[in-house]
Protein backbone atom coordinates (compact mmCIF):
# COMPACT_ATOMS: atom_id res chain seq x y z
CA UNK A 1 0.00 0.00 0.00
CA UNK A 2 1.18 3.32 -0.85
CA UNK A 3 1.61 5.40 2.18
CA UNK A 4 0.56 9.17 1.36
CA UNK A 5 3.03 11.85 3.65
CA UNK A 6 1.74 15.17 4.35
CA UNK A 7 3.95 18.02 6.38
CA UNK A 8 1.61 20.38 8.43
CA UNK A 9 2.68 23.71 8.67
CA UNK A 10 0.24 25.42 10.89
CA UNK A 11 -1.17 27.48 8.08
CA UNK A 12 -3.90 27.39 5.86
CA UNK A 13 -2.20 25.41 3.36
CA UNK A 14 -2.50 22.38 5.74
CA UNK A 15 -6.68 22.43 4.19
CA UNK A 16 -5.95 19.96 1.51
CA UNK A 17 -4.24 17.59 3.52
CA UNK A 18 -6.66 17.28 6.58
CA UNK A 19 -9.46 16.94 3.73
CA UNK A 20 -7.47 14.32 1.93
CA UNK A 21 -7.07 12.51 5.23
CA UNK A 22 -10.26 12.80 6.17
CA UNK A 23 -11.80 11.43 3.15
CA UNK A 24 -9.36 8.53 3.43
CA UNK A 25 -10.43 7.46 7.11
CA UNK A 26 -14.00 8.36 5.55
CA UNK A 27 -13.64 5.68 3.42
CA UNK A 28 -12.37 3.28 5.88
CA UNK A 29 -8.74 3.66 5.63
CA UNK A 30 -6.29 4.14 8.61
CA UNK A 31 -4.34 7.38 9.21
CA UNK A 32 -1.44 8.10 11.22
CA UNK A 33 -1.42 11.57 13.25
CA UNK A 34 0.47 13.59 15.72
CA UNK A 35 -1.05 14.42 19.05
CA UNK A 36 0.84 16.06 21.70
CA UNK A 37 1.25 12.67 23.64
CA UNK A 38 2.58 10.25 20.87
CA UNK A 39 1.52 9.65 16.80
CA UNK A 40 -1.68 7.80 16.98
CA UNK A 41 -3.06 5.25 14.09
CA UNK A 42 -6.66 6.81 13.55
CA UNK A 43 -9.47 5.37 11.87
CA UNK A 44 -13.45 5.48 12.08
CA UNK A 45 -14.13 4.19 15.92
CA UNK A 46 -17.84 3.16 14.63
CA UNK A 47 -16.75 1.20 11.11
CA UNK A 48 -15.42 -2.18 12.30
CA UNK A 49 -13.97 -2.96 9.38
CA UNK A 50 -11.22 -0.14 9.44
CA UNK A 51 -10.47 -0.81 12.83
CA UNK A 52 -9.87 -4.15 12.14
CA UNK A 53 -7.16 -2.32 9.72
CA UNK A 54 -5.49 -1.10 12.72
CA UNK A 55 -5.12 -3.99 15.01
CA UNK A 56 -3.82 -5.94 11.55
CA UNK A 57 -1.06 -2.65 11.14
CA UNK A 58 0.20 -3.06 14.60
CA UNK A 59 -0.06 -6.96 14.78
CA UNK A 60 -1.97 -5.81 18.11
CA UNK A 61 -3.82 -8.61 20.41
CA UNK A 62 -7.42 -8.75 20.11
CA UNK A 63 -8.13 -8.24 23.74
CA UNK A 64 -6.49 -4.36 23.59
CA UNK A 65 -9.01 -2.25 23.75
CA UNK A 66 -8.76 1.42 21.57
CA UNK A 67 -9.21 4.54 22.48
CA UNK A 68 -11.53 7.30 21.19
CA UNK A 69 -10.56 10.31 20.36
CA UNK A 70 -13.15 13.50 20.05
CA UNK A 71 -12.38 16.81 18.87
CA UNK A 72 -15.58 18.62 20.90
CA UNK A 73 -16.85 17.98 24.62
CA UNK A 74 -20.11 17.05 23.53
CA UNK A 75 -18.88 14.52 21.21
CA UNK A 76 -18.37 12.18 24.28
CA UNK A 77 -22.46 12.43 24.79
CA UNK A 78 -23.12 9.65 21.93
CA UNK A 79 -20.11 7.69 23.15
CA UNK A 80 -21.45 6.61 26.53
CA UNK A 81 -24.47 5.98 28.23
CA UNK A 82 -23.73 8.32 30.99
CA UNK A 83 -21.03 10.26 32.92
CA UNK A 84 -20.79 10.26 36.58
CA UNK A 85 -19.91 13.41 38.65
CA UNK A 86 -16.23 12.26 38.45
CA UNK A 87 -16.15 12.09 34.92
CA UNK A 88 -17.87 15.29 34.18
CA UNK A 89 -15.27 16.57 36.95
CA UNK A 90 -12.27 15.46 35.03
CA UNK A 91 -13.78 16.65 31.92
CA UNK A 92 -13.87 20.34 32.95
CA UNK A 93 -10.77 20.44 34.43
CA UNK A 94 -8.14 18.60 32.15
CA UNK A 95 -9.91 18.25 28.64
CA UNK A 96 -8.63 18.71 26.31
CA UNK A 97 -5.14 17.60 27.21
CA UNK A 98 -3.02 13.92 27.89
CA UNK A 99 -5.71 12.38 29.94
CA UNK A 100 -7.85 9.59 28.77
CA UNK A 101 -10.58 8.70 30.66
CA UNK A 102 -12.93 4.98 30.96
CA UNK A 103 -16.64 5.35 30.96
CA UNK A 104 -19.52 3.25 30.46
CA UNK A 105 -19.66 2.51 26.67
CA UNK A 106 -22.45 3.17 24.00
CA UNK A 107 -24.43 0.49 21.90
CA UNK A 108 -22.54 2.34 18.50
CA UNK A 109 -19.24 1.59 19.62
CA UNK A 110 -18.86 -1.72 18.13
CA UNK A 111 -16.20 -4.58 20.09
CA UNK A 112 -14.04 -4.53 18.15
CA UNK A 113 -13.08 -1.04 19.13
CA UNK A 114 -13.78 -1.53 22.80
CA UNK A 115 -12.53 -5.49 22.97
CA UNK A 116 -15.72 -6.60 23.92
CA UNK A 117 -15.57 -4.40 27.23
CA UNK A 118 -18.73 -2.59 28.75
CA UNK A 119 -16.46 0.49 28.73
CA UNK A 120 -14.66 2.89 26.40
CA UNK A 121 -12.17 4.87 26.53
CA UNK A 122 -12.65 8.71 25.65
CA UNK A 123 -9.85 11.48 25.28
CA UNK A 124 -9.89 15.12 23.74
CA UNK A 125 -6.31 15.75 22.79
CA UNK A 126 -5.06 19.14 22.92
CA UNK A 127 -2.69 19.00 19.88
CA UNK A 128 -4.24 21.53 17.13
CA UNK A 129 -3.26 18.97 14.45
CA UNK A 130 -4.92 16.27 16.32
CA UNK A 131 -8.06 18.56 16.52
CA UNK A 132 -8.21 19.63 12.90
CA UNK A 133 -7.99 15.75 11.57
CA UNK A 134 -10.45 14.60 13.88
CA UNK A 135 -12.89 17.18 13.04
CA UNK A 136 -11.80 17.07 9.35
CA UNK A 137 -12.60 13.02 9.50
CA UNK A 138 -16.43 13.90 10.46
CA UNK A 139 -16.73 10.78 12.75
CA UNK A 140 -15.06 9.60 16.49
CA UNK A 141 -11.53 8.36 16.13
CA UNK A 142 -10.29 5.40 17.37
CA UNK A 143 -6.63 5.81 17.67
CA UNK A 144 -3.73 3.45 19.79
CA UNK A 145 -0.15 4.40 20.03
CA UNK A 146 1.86 4.39 16.40
CA UNK A 147 4.02 1.89 16.70
CA UNK A 148 4.29 -1.82 16.22
CA UNK A 149 2.47 -3.70 18.93
CA UNK A 150 5.45 -3.74 21.59
CA UNK A 151 7.65 -1.17 20.43
CA UNK A 152 8.30 2.08 21.79
CA UNK A 153 5.34 4.42 20.63
CA UNK A 154 6.84 6.70 17.91
CA UNK A 155 7.04 10.45 19.02
CA UNK A 156 8.10 11.72 15.76
CA UNK A 157 7.19 11.04 12.05
CA UNK A 158 10.34 9.57 11.25
CA UNK A 159 9.66 6.64 13.91
CA UNK A 160 6.40 6.39 12.79
CA UNK A 161 7.30 5.34 9.52
CA UNK A 162 9.87 2.71 10.35
CA UNK A 163 6.94 0.97 11.89
CA UNK A 164 4.33 2.01 9.73
CA UNK A 165 5.31 2.76 6.01
CA UNK A 166 3.17 0.70 3.58
CA UNK A 167 0.77 -0.24 6.42
CA UNK A 168 -1.44 2.70 6.53
CA UNK A 169 -2.66 5.30 3.78
CA UNK A 170 -1.07 7.92 5.30
CA UNK A 171 0.51 10.10 7.51
CA UNK A 172 0.15 13.73 9.36
CA UNK A 173 3.84 15.03 10.07
CA UNK A 174 3.42 17.69 12.99
CA UNK A 175 6.82 17.43 14.22
CA UNK A 176 8.05 16.23 17.51
CA UNK A 177 4.93 15.52 20.21
CA UNK A 178 4.87 17.76 23.36
CA UNK A 179 4.71 15.41 26.35
CA UNK A 180 5.80 12.19 25.10
CA UNK A 181 4.67 9.93 26.75
CA UNK A 182 0.95 8.27 26.12
CA UNK A 183 -2.10 9.96 27.90
CA UNK A 184 -2.90 9.02 31.80
CA UNK A 185 -5.60 6.48 31.97
CA UNK A 186 -8.43 7.01 34.34
CA UNK A 187 -10.82 4.41 35.20
CA UNK A 188 -14.05 6.74 36.15
CA UNK A 189 -16.70 3.78 36.73
CA UNK A 190 -14.82 2.56 39.63
CA UNK A 191 -16.07 3.50 43.46
CA UNK A 192 -12.84 5.44 43.44
CA UNK A 193 -11.48 7.33 40.23
CA UNK A 194 -8.13 4.76 39.45
CA UNK A 195 -5.26 5.99 37.39
CA UNK A 196 -4.92 2.69 34.82
CA UNK A 197 -2.14 4.04 33.46
CA UNK A 198 0.06 7.36 34.68
CA UNK A 199 1.06 10.15 31.95
CA UNK A 200 1.12 13.68 31.46
CA UNK A 201 -2.12 14.52 33.62
CA UNK A 202 -0.13 13.41 37.36
CA UNK A 203 -1.57 12.00 40.32
CA UNK A 204 -1.11 15.29 42.31
CA UNK A 205 -3.42 17.07 39.58
CA UNK A 206 -5.92 14.48 39.66
CA UNK A 207 -6.07 14.71 43.65
CA UNK A 208 -5.95 18.06 43.42
CA UNK A 209 -9.70 17.98 41.65
CA UNK A 210 -10.57 14.71 42.76
CA UNK A 211 -9.40 14.36 46.18
CA UNK A 212 -9.08 10.42 46.44
CA UNK A 213 -7.78 8.87 43.56
CA UNK A 214 -6.59 5.12 43.72
CA UNK A 215 -3.53 3.92 41.33
CA UNK A 216 -3.96 0.67 39.94
CA UNK A 217 -1.79 -1.89 42.19
CA UNK A 218 -0.58 -3.58 39.19
CA UNK A 219 1.44 -1.08 37.65
CA UNK A 220 3.76 -1.35 40.90
CA UNK A 221 4.77 -4.71 39.02
CA UNK A 222 2.91 -6.97 41.49
CA UNK A 223 2.28 -10.35 39.37
CA UNK A 224 -0.94 -10.68 41.72
CA UNK A 225 -3.04 -8.11 40.29
CA UNK A 226 -4.31 -7.84 36.57
CA UNK A 227 -3.99 -4.57 35.22
CA UNK A 228 -7.56 -2.45 34.54
CA UNK A 229 -6.20 -1.66 31.13
CA UNK A 230 -5.32 -4.96 29.31
CA UNK A 231 -2.64 -2.86 27.39
CA UNK A 232 -0.55 -2.84 30.75
CA UNK A 233 -0.22 -6.50 31.04
CA UNK A 234 1.87 -6.45 27.20
CA UNK A 235 5.59 -6.34 27.51
CA UNK A 236 6.07 -2.54 25.67
CA UNK A 237 8.46 0.22 24.86
CA UNK A 238 11.29 -2.43 25.34
CA UNK A 239 14.55 -2.31 23.16
CA UNK A 240 15.57 -5.78 22.27
CA UNK A 241 18.61 -5.60 24.41
CA UNK A 242 18.50 -6.37 28.13
CA UNK A 243 17.59 -3.09 29.94
CA UNK A 244 18.61 -2.73 33.52
CA UNK A 245 16.93 0.07 35.79
CA UNK A 246 18.93 1.42 38.68
CA UNK A 247 16.67 3.07 41.06
CA UNK A 248 16.63 4.58 44.76
CA UNK A 249 20.35 4.98 46.24
CA UNK A 250 22.06 2.35 43.45
CA UNK A 251 21.78 4.95 40.59
CA UNK A 252 25.00 6.30 42.51
CA UNK A 253 26.74 3.47 41.00
CA UNK A 254 25.90 4.13 37.89
CA UNK A 255 29.56 5.04 36.82
CA UNK A 256 30.78 1.92 38.58
CA UNK A 257 28.44 -0.66 36.59
CA UNK A 258 29.35 0.90 33.16
CA UNK A 259 33.03 0.55 33.65
CA UNK A 260 32.36 -3.19 34.66
CA UNK A 261 30.43 -3.71 31.47
CA UNK A 262 33.48 -2.33 29.50
CA UNK A 263 35.54 -4.05 31.48
CA UNK A 264 33.71 -6.86 30.44
CA UNK A 265 33.92 -6.31 27.32
CA UNK A 266 30.35 -5.23 26.63
CA UNK A 267 29.37 -2.36 24.75
CA UNK A 268 26.94 -0.30 26.85
CA UNK A 269 23.95 1.76 26.74
CA UNK A 270 23.76 4.42 29.21
CA UNK A 271 20.17 6.48 29.70
CA UNK A 272 20.73 9.12 31.96
CA UNK A 273 20.98 12.82 33.23
CA UNK A 274 23.29 15.81 32.14
CA UNK A 275 24.86 15.60 35.82
CA UNK A 276 25.37 11.49 35.22
CA UNK A 277 26.60 12.25 31.88
CA UNK A 278 29.26 14.48 33.42
CA UNK A 279 30.34 12.24 35.96
CA UNK A 280 30.82 9.39 33.29
CA UNK A 281 32.74 12.18 30.63
CA UNK A 282 36.10 10.23 31.71
CA UNK A 283 34.80 6.91 30.83
CA UNK A 284 33.07 8.03 27.87
CA UNK A 285 36.43 8.68 25.76
CA UNK A 286 36.72 4.66 26.29
CA UNK A 287 35.25 2.82 23.41
CA UNK A 288 31.87 0.80 24.08
CA UNK A 289 29.96 3.32 25.50
CA UNK A 290 26.85 4.76 23.93
CA UNK A 291 25.68 7.82 25.76
CA UNK A 292 21.79 9.04 25.71
CA UNK A 293 21.69 12.03 28.00
CA UNK A 294 18.11 13.43 28.50
CA UNK A 295 19.29 16.86 29.40
CA UNK A 296 18.14 18.43 32.95
CA UNK A 297 14.94 17.70 33.61
CA UNK A 298 12.23 15.36 33.77
CA UNK A 299 9.69 16.76 31.26
CA UNK A 300 13.31 16.73 28.80
CA UNK A 301 13.33 12.94 29.30
CA UNK A 302 9.72 12.47 29.09
CA UNK A 303 9.40 13.77 26.00
CA UNK A 304 12.88 11.97 24.40
CA UNK A 305 12.25 8.85 26.38
CA UNK A 306 10.53 6.60 23.41
CA UNK A 307 13.19 8.48 20.85
CA UNK A 308 15.99 7.41 23.25
CA UNK A 309 14.84 3.20 23.44
CA UNK A 310 14.11 3.24 19.88
CA UNK A 311 17.96 4.72 19.48
CA UNK A 312 19.12 1.83 21.01
CA UNK A 313 17.78 -0.56 18.22
CA UNK A 314 19.67 1.01 16.35
CA UNK A 315 23.09 1.28 17.63
CA UNK A 316 22.48 -1.88 19.11
CA UNK A 317 24.37 -2.29 22.49
CA UNK A 318 24.67 -5.25 24.18
CA UNK A 319 23.40 -4.03 27.42
CA UNK A 320 21.69 -0.98 28.98
CA UNK A 321 22.06 0.81 31.83
CA UNK A 322 18.83 3.20 33.00
CA UNK A 323 19.22 5.91 35.47
CA UNK A 324 15.70 5.91 37.41
CA UNK A 325 13.93 9.15 38.59
CA UNK A 326 12.05 10.63 41.74
CA UNK A 327 8.23 8.93 41.47
CA UNK A 328 6.22 12.84 41.83
CA UNK A 329 4.50 14.53 39.48
CA UNK A 330 5.83 13.55 35.54
CA UNK A 331 8.41 10.83 37.49
CA UNK A 332 5.30 8.34 37.99
CA UNK A 333 4.68 8.07 34.48
CA UNK A 334 8.46 7.93 33.50
CA UNK A 335 9.20 5.20 35.68
CA UNK A 336 5.69 3.44 34.80
CA UNK A 337 7.66 3.35 31.90
CA UNK A 338 11.13 2.67 32.17
CA UNK A 339 10.33 -0.42 34.78
CA UNK A 340 8.28 -2.33 31.72
CA UNK A 341 11.03 -1.32 29.02
CA UNK A 342 13.63 -2.97 31.91
CA UNK A 343 10.92 -5.95 32.03
CA UNK A 344 11.32 -5.25 35.95
CA UNK A 345 14.58 -5.54 35.92
CA UNK A 346 15.31 -3.54 38.77
CA UNK A 347 18.74 -3.22 40.62
CA UNK A 348 18.55 -1.52 44.31
CA UNK A 349 20.92 -1.29 46.82
CA UNK A 350 19.70 -3.52 49.91
CA UNK A 351 21.81 -2.93 53.04
CA UNK A 352 24.95 -1.47 50.86
CA UNK A 353 24.30 -4.26 48.47
CA UNK A 354 23.99 -4.70 45.14
CA UNK A 355 20.19 -6.71 44.34
CA UNK A 356 17.95 -7.44 41.11
CA UNK A 357 14.59 -7.18 42.63
CA UNK A 358 12.61 -11.07 42.72
CA UNK A 359 15.78 -12.34 44.06
CA UNK A 360 16.85 -13.10 40.85
CA UNK A 361 20.60 -13.42 39.58
CA UNK A 362 22.75 -10.63 39.31
CA UNK A 363 23.91 -10.31 35.74
CA UNK A 364 27.53 -11.51 35.55
CA UNK A 365 29.50 -8.68 34.62
CA UNK A 366 28.03 -6.35 37.49
CA UNK A 367 29.77 -9.77 40.03
CA UNK A 368 32.67 -9.11 38.94
O1 LIG B 1 -1.79 9.23 24.38
C1 LIG B 1 -2.49 8.30 24.01
O2 LIG B 1 -3.39 7.81 24.72
C2 LIG B 1 -2.24 7.72 22.60
C3 LIG B 1 -2.62 8.78 21.58
C4 LIG B 1 -2.55 8.29 20.18
O3 LIG B 1 -3.87 9.32 21.89
N1 LIG B 1 -2.96 6.50 22.42
C5 LIG B 1 -2.60 5.34 23.04
O4 LIG B 1 -3.37 4.25 22.73
O5 LIG B 1 -1.66 5.28 23.81
P1 LIG B 1 -2.92 2.75 23.05
O6 LIG B 1 -3.92 1.90 22.37
O7 LIG B 1 -1.50 2.56 22.67
O8 LIG B 1 -3.10 2.58 24.60
C6 LIG B 1 -4.41 2.57 25.14
C7 LIG B 1 -4.36 2.02 26.53
C8 LIG B 1 -4.14 0.52 26.53
O9 LIG B 1 -3.32 0.17 27.64
C9 LIG B 1 -5.56 -0.02 26.69
O10 LIG B 1 -5.57 -1.30 27.28
C10 LIG B 1 -6.20 1.03 27.58
O11 LIG B 1 -5.65 2.25 27.14
N2 LIG B 1 -7.67 1.09 27.40
C11 LIG B 1 -8.37 1.49 26.32
N3 LIG B 1 -9.69 1.34 26.52
C12 LIG B 1 -9.84 0.83 27.76
C13 LIG B 1 -10.97 0.43 28.55
N4 LIG B 1 -12.22 0.52 28.11
N5 LIG B 1 -10.73 -0.07 29.79
C14 LIG B 1 -9.46 -0.18 30.26
N6 LIG B 1 -8.36 0.18 29.56
C15 LIG B 1 -8.54 0.66 28.33
MG1 LIG C 1 0.38 1.84 22.75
Amino acid sequence: METKYWKLTGTPADAEAYAQAGALVRAGQVVAFPTETVYGLGANALNPQAVAKIFAAKGRPQDNPLIVHIARKEDIDSLTTGLNANARKIMEHFMPGPLTIIVPKAEIIPDVTSAGLATVGVRFPINKYAQEFILACGCPIAAPSANLSGRPSPTNAQDVLEDMQGKVAGILDGGSCGVGLESTVVDTTSPVPTICRPGGVTYEMLTEVLGAVEIDPALLGDKNFKPIAPGMKYRHYAPKEPVYLLEGNAVELLPVLVGKAVAAGLRVGVLCDAAMSAQLAQLKQQEGILLSCWGESREALAADLFYLLRDFDRTKPDVILAQGVSEDGIGLAIMNRLRKAAGYQIITLEKGVLTLKGDKQLPAFMIQ
